[in-house]
């Protein structure tokens, strides 16, 4: 049978994401880098100035963790070779589950392929309650903050919840959370909630604090009380003092903690810390574990290596190095009469450019000058919101961030933004 009709209406939709200006298959390629000053990127053979990466620390290009990394696939090979319980578990994966643990302060971590594989076997293992497949009985209400990230809407969609089941709250609104445990309280045995800790749009944190004092007022009004899972892909090794993320700068935590080893730490792959039972049920439940490969023994040891480095002297220096970019960042780009997308302390700066054709053309043309940002248009944000988002890294010196303001406002000043 013909599959032209099938292909066409893939043309279509190709099409329609084009017209709408939201295409992402036009990528830029990264043919080097100067190691010497490692955000600048070599594409289309010029020096480009990566302004948005989630590498925050500039831990890949570290020599400790590129090190331990050739050692590891050296000794081990450059492959896992099998899933987890055939035989591709490697002591170095249970070696950084173990520094994981130890690093966030729980009994025990998993580490995946990725944090969105994390995130849709977390989520869908401990939510699935209904499901004769499901090792956990019970009725389950899951409660999402309205801008959750697509891994974590995905988990929940995959376990086919009742849309009573599924609720959301306002964005970063604690009173919405409220509104809606109090008016469940009674229709469920437990309640999981699930929030990301920085929100990778705007750069925004969700106040755990806050969110737990409410969870403590409801915890015991659900015959099987509530849990708090937090994606914090954004804040682990980037965030805080000490680089633990939302928990630290919020001062509380979560039950379940989501991260990635792919931002902040440098490397790659994703992790889940939890309480032992949690952990242990999870190694029974979560498909994207058991079912499909974990990070090569290189990774595993680069991965394990940047968490030294994060917990060393160095570490702290590049945390602090990376706040005070923040903080010089935002600072310029205010005197230059910049207005931001939100009030972020974090390495996500979203500047507010308001007008569509406006923020690509401010963005194409930085490119030309030399630098890389990302642009975040109407349809992806409202009409009037879009926005460039700037990430900063630890290894942007005062030099960096002042070509990158000249070069910003100078572009922005042409266009009538600012
Ligand atoms: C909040 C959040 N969760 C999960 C992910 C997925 O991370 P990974 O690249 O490790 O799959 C991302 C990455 O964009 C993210 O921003």
């Amino acid at each position: 049978m013909s599959k032209t009709q099938f292909f066409d209406s893939l043309k279509n939709e190709i099409a329609r994401i084009d017209e709408a200006a939201i295409s992402k298959r036009f990528e830029h390629l990264i043919e080097d880098f100067n190691q010497d000053e490692a955000p600048k990127a070599i594409i289309e053979g010029r020096e480009i100035s990566i302004f948005n990466s989630n590498d925050y620390l500039g831990l890949r290009h570290h020599n400790t963790l590129k090190e331990a990394e050739h050692k590891a696939s050296s000794k081990l090979g450059t492959g896992p070779g099998a899933v987890r319980f055939i035989s591709g578990s490697f002591a170095i994966h249970r070696q950084l589950e173990k520094k994981l643990a130890a690093f966030h302060g729980r009994d025990d971590a998993m580490v995946f392929s990725s944090a969105f594989a994390t995130n849709l076997a977390v989520i869908f293992s401990l939510i699935k309650g209904q499901n004769k497949d499901s090792l956990v009985n019970g009725n389950t209400l899951v409660i999402s903050d309205e801008l959750n990230h697509r891994s974590i809407i995905d988990g929940v969609r995959l376990a086919n919840l009742e849309s009573e089941a599924k609720l959301i709250f306002k964005h970063l609104d604690s009173n919405s959370l409220a509104e809606v445990l109090s008016s469940n309280s009674g229709k469920f045995d437990r309640v999981v909630i699930i929030t990301d800790g920085v929100f990778s749009m705007l750069g925004e944190y969700q106040d755990l604090k806050t969110l737990r004092s409410v969870i403590d007022q409801y915890d015991n009004k659900y015959k099987e009380g509530v849990l708090l899972i937090v994606d914090d892909c954004h804040g682990v090794a980037a965030f805080g003092a000490t680089g633990r993320g939302t928990e630290e700068v919020s001062g509380a935590k979560a039950d379940v903690l989501v991260g990635t080893l792919g931002k902040g730490f440098g490397a790659d792959g994703g992790y889940v810390v939890a309480d032992q039972v949690i952990i242990d049920y999870l190694r029974e439940s979560a498909a994207t574990y058991i079912y499909s490969n974990s990070i090569s023994p290189g990774t595993a040891a680069a991965a394990g290596a940047s968490l030294d480095v994060i917990d060393s002297e160095e570490g702290k220096k590049m945390l602090e190095k990376l706040a005070n970019n923040v903080v010089n960042l935002k600072t310029q780009l205010k005197d230059k009469g910049f207005k931001f997308a939100a009030d972020s302390i974090h390495p996500i700066q979203a500047v507010l450019i308001g007008d569509t054709t406006k923020t690509r053309d401010l963005t194409k043309q930085m490119y030309e000058r030399g630098f890389l940002v990302t642009n975040i248009n109407y349809p992806v944000v409202p009409k009037g919101r879009d926005e460039i988002r700037v990430q900063l890294c630890a290894s942007h010196t005062k030099e960096d961030i002042a070509d990158f303001v000249q070069a910003f406002s100078e572009i922005a000043k042409s266009l009538e933004i600012i």
